[in-house]
């Protein structure tokens, strides 16, 4: 089955965008391990094992539509210091994805791409549960500190 070379170029871009939450995600889970915070240490995990398997599922995509998967490096991966600078790097990042999903998403309309279409859809609806996920986060440190946040990680 040959593709439409606009969809397999939004796949692609969007395979770039979950290798890199992979990695990133796992730094900051391994940080927050090791600094003691196990809830959020958990959580990222989670995360990193999510943009894993939506990897997977855009890889299988591609192929089948003809094309290769040729992901590209996003950035340098360097994990923030801190719990908020985590929070707001990984907010950039899916914030930024979805901002490109939408717009895949109309090249497979256009293309009438509807597999492709109800596959990036569907990554839409995780994006933006990660991203909510990410500003409850935020909202709740903005509401009761960081050291009364940091102590309900402990557990
Ligand atoms: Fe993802
Ligand atoms: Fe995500």
């Amino acid at each position: 089955m040959k593709g439409d070379p606009k969809v397999v170029a939004g796949l692609n871009e969007y395979l770039s965008f979950e290798l890199t939450g992979h990695r990133q995600y796992l730094l900051h889970a391994g940080m927050c391990r090791h600094w003691g915070w196990q809830r959020l240490a958990g959580i990222q995990d989670a995360y990193s094992a999510e943009e894993t398997q939506h990897a997977a599922r855009i890889i299988t995509r591609i192929l089948m539509l003809g094309g290769s998967p040729a992901p590209r490096e996003l950035r340098t991966i360097a994990g923030a210091p801190t719990v908020p600078e985590q929070l707001a790097l990984d907010r950039e990042l899916v914030a930024a994805a979805i901002v490109h999903l939408r717009a895949a998403v109309a090249d497979c309309e256009q293309a009438r791409d509807y597999a492709s279409r109800a596959l990036l859809r569907e990554m839409v609806d995780d994006e933006e549960r990660h991203l909510h996920w990410l500003d409850t986060e935020t909202a709740l440190i903005g509401k009761v500190g960081l050291p009364n946040y940091l102590q309900a990680q402990l557990g």
